[in-house]
């Protein structure tokens, strides 16, 4: 299949997808330059496409060339110091510390897949034939360096796949100061923005707003992608809803520092760049060497933000997510923590299990707590030698009475760290990152082990594969509970100690990369202090993560609904809790509580022996309604209806698409939950979407029949519930089809 044409005449290069393409001009054999992304589009205009206005105080693109304004043109990698004073998408120094500005010249190439970037994560092909990439790469004869922008289409998701590689061919080292990922110029068409910001226990809160002159960002400079700010985000048009309208969707296949820049210029152009955060980025690029970009993600939809999500939850589950979980069921979870938080011994977890075994769990994960000298968060981190007080027979002996009762077992680790008051820190103060002879910031009592360390990256590989050898450990739930602060190096030299943040998140993806290809069948849950590393990067070996600490249902209501928007709901593990919560000291029902959770990847974590036995016939009920919709719940298309950002209520419903015959089925389930009750409500009513218009869909509970017609245009009234956090689940079932 081709994905890309190339019109040498007009030196037009063309990526195609179902619906979209993204045309490039290659021009005067020196520059790309960004003709369109977008709706499917064929050029056939060859002399216009910019504008050609000789303007006052504007600087000409080449010396004698008065054909263009530098700052009128779109390109495919905005330059610094040439002209174009809008913020550049890279900043490169040559060997006399001079910016390096071109001229570069340029050569096309295509080739068919598409190559795994080294040493980092990226969108793997299903088929490399499926596809093609194209490089573009440019030479600076000064000063040897190849710039080369790859780019690879997937067409079924309408996904563009970018990332840049510098070579340095010269003799003399290069600097890279600045490297983004992507850097894309378009006119303005009124595009409003929307982003996921947030912090601990309220991760990715929605916010839509449109963009003013001048430049917006956002980004992390924590170590990791953070809670604040997800590097996943979208432009759209004011008309934009859920249900149509053009989307544009951002995401970085990265865990670290990164930076999303747009800036308005005084044209209405709208330069966007997404790559590492430049302020805790530098890279010395010695000759022969090469230094990659992580990749970045785009993706177009004309159908609305739900069309964008359905493009970006298809993708991550077949592109990013390990081979082994792109079409696994997960199992129903069971997680200790809030249960006994570090209060546990191996006669209690046994009898949590045997609750947990009947009703419904599959998966028993034992978390923080099991190592050292761990009773409190104070302790122990790098210690990873069993507690044999609390767990007298060992891992194995736990694991193996838990599968006794037929579940899988599961472990809390946290590698990246260690705590102060540890036999590790005793034996390797030097392992943890710091500046030598000043004081360290501490957060949770914890340190964050210096991952650039060859050193560190073995002692980890080898004491995850003992404990993952130790016992029957069927998955892990890998935390990491602080950002990275006083960051410097012991053994890197004084010129590279800019590196460090990315070279931390290079060292933790070897690890990663080391220990999954170890241990292909072992399911790994992302973490940081709940959703504070919730992205792609993560997502390539962790195909599920751990959405919030904060387990009350209503506060879940919105994270989710905010994550949804490009991350899929078997992305996103979500637990049933106790109340009153603990963290926000509310009280909802059961009900409420099964029907947020099982919205995303289902799990139970409370203490189950507190439990009444009605209270675990009705947990029993929801797990087996969970298992017998699991296909639908973590396979289906995911449909945001009614935003909980706007009203007091929400609406999602689950529904198979009709174009995958694997997972097309005969009904759907639609999930209402209001938050807080007011006097003299009118009746719910909400239109669904994506269902056959001729065909007639019964719904279980009241068992009335509609046309799906009437459902997707009239719409349907639900039945008024009393009281604040209610909600109800309906299954609609086609008619003349099968099931309860
Ligand atoms: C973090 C996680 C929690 C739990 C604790 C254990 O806060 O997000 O789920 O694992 O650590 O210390």
């Amino acid at each position: 299949m081709s994905t890309i044409a190339f019109d040498s005449d007009n030196k037009i290069v063309s990526l195609y997808g179902k619906k979209s393409s993204y045309n490039i001009k290659l021009y005067n054999t020196s520059l790309p330059l960004h003709l369109h992304w977008g709706a499917k589009t064929c050029l056939s205009v060859k002399k216009s496409f910019f504008p050609a206005n000789d303007r006052g105080f504007m600087i000409l693109a080449e010396a004698r060339d008065n054909s263009y304004l530098v700052e009128e043109m779109q390109f495919e990698y905005g330059f610094a110091e040439n002209g174009d004073f809008r913020v550049p998408a890279f900043r490169v120094r040559d060997g006399q510390n001079y910016p390096i500005t071109g001229p570069f010249e340029l050569t096309t190439y295509i080739y068919r897949g598409k190559n795994q970037i080294p040493g980092l994560p990226s969108a793997r092909p299903e088929n490399a034939q499926d596809l093609e990439t194209l490089e573009l790469r440019m030479h600076d004869s000064k000063s040897g360096l190849w710039i080369t922008l790859s780019y690879s289409m997937f067409p079924k998701y309408d996904a563009v796949t970018r990332h840049v590689r510098f070579s340095n061919e010269g003799s003399r080292p290069v600097k890279i100061e600045k490297a983004a990922s992507m850097s894309l110029d378009l006119y303005n068409w009124e595009y409003e923005l929307l982003y996921l910001h947030g912090a601990w226990a309220r991760e990715r809160q929605l916010q839509r707003r449109p963009l003013q002159s001048g430049t917006t960002a956002f980004g992390s400079i924590r170590g990791t992608s953070s809670h604040q700010f997800n590097p996943s985000f979208a432009l759209v048009s004011p008309q934009t809803t859920e249900f149509s309208g053009e989307a544009y969707g951002f995401s970085f296949v990265y865990s670290g520092n990164f930076l999303s820049e747009l800036e308005l210029n005084h044209d209405n152009n709208l330069r966007l760049n997404l790559g590492l955060h430049p302020d805790t980025f530098e890279w010395q690029l010695q000759p022969g060497d090469s230094f990659n970009t992580p990749e970045a993600l785009m993706i177009y939809s004309d159908e609305g933000l739900n069309g964008m999500s359905h493009n970006f939850h298809g993708f991550i589950r077949n592109h990013i997510f390990p081979p082994p979980f792109q079409k696994a069921e997960r199992p129903i979870l069971f997680n200790n923590w809030e249960a006994t938080y570090f209060d546990f011994d191996e006669r209690g977890l046994v009898e949590l299990s045997d609750i947990a075994a009947d009703i419904g769990v599959e998966l028993f994960v034992l978390d923080d707590g099991w190592f050292g000298e761990r009773n409190t968060d104070r302790t122990s981190l790098g210690d990873w030698t069993v507690n044999t007080e609390k767990l007298p027979n060992g891992l194995k002996g736990l694991a193996e009475e838990i599968e006794k009762r037929e579940l899988q077992f599961g472990l809390w680790l946290e590698p990246e760290m260690m705590s102060l008051n540890s036999k590790l820190a005793l034996a390797h103060p030097e392992w943890y990152i710091s500046i030598p002879n000043r004081p360290v910031a501490e957060g949770r009592n914890q340190l964050v082990l210096d991952l650039s360390r060859s050193d560190v990256r073995e002692f980890l590989i080898e004491t995850l594969d003992q404990i993952l050898s130790s016992a029957p450990i069927s998955c892990v739930k890998w935390d990491m509970n602080r950002y990275l602060t006083n960051v410097a190096s012991s053994q890197l030299p004084a010129s590279q100690q800019q590196e460090l943040y990315h070279r931390y998140v290079l060292g933790l993806y070897h690890v990663l990369d080391e220990i999954t290809a170890k241990y292909p069948k072992v399911l790994f849950e992302g973490c940081s202090g709940g959703g504070g590393r919730f992205d792609l990067g993560v997502l390539y070996y962790m195909p599920q993560y751990w959405t919030s600490d904060n387990t009350d249902a209503v506060s879940r209501i919105k994270i989710q609904y905010g994550t949804s928007l490009f991350y899929p709901p078997i992305s996103m593990g979500a637990h049933v809790s106790a109340v009153p919560n603990h963290q926000v000291g509310r009280t909802t029902s059961l009900e409420f509580r099964g029907h947020t959770a099982m919205s995303g990847n289902f799990g139970y974590e409370l203490d189950l022996r507190a439990l009444s036995d009605t209270e675990l016939r009705q947990i029993t009920q929801q797990s087996s309604f969970y298992a017998q919709h699991r296909r639908l719940l973590q396979f289906g298309r995911f449909l945001r209806i009614k935003s909980p950002f706007e009203s007091s209520e929400a609406v999602w419903m689950f529904i198979h698409s009709a174009a995958s015959a694997e997972d097309s089925s005969d009904y759907f389930l639609l999930f209402w939950f209001r938050l807080h009750a007011e006097a003299n409500l009118p009746s719910p009513r909400v239109k669904l979407a994506y269902l056959e218009e001729n065909v007639l869909y019964e719904e279980k509970s009241s068992g009335l029949s509609y046309t799906g017609s009437e459902l997707m245009h009239r719409g349907i009234i639900l039945p008024q519930l009393e009281g604040d956090y209610v909600s109800q689940v309906y299954i609609f079932q086609k008619k003349g089809s099968e099931n309860s």
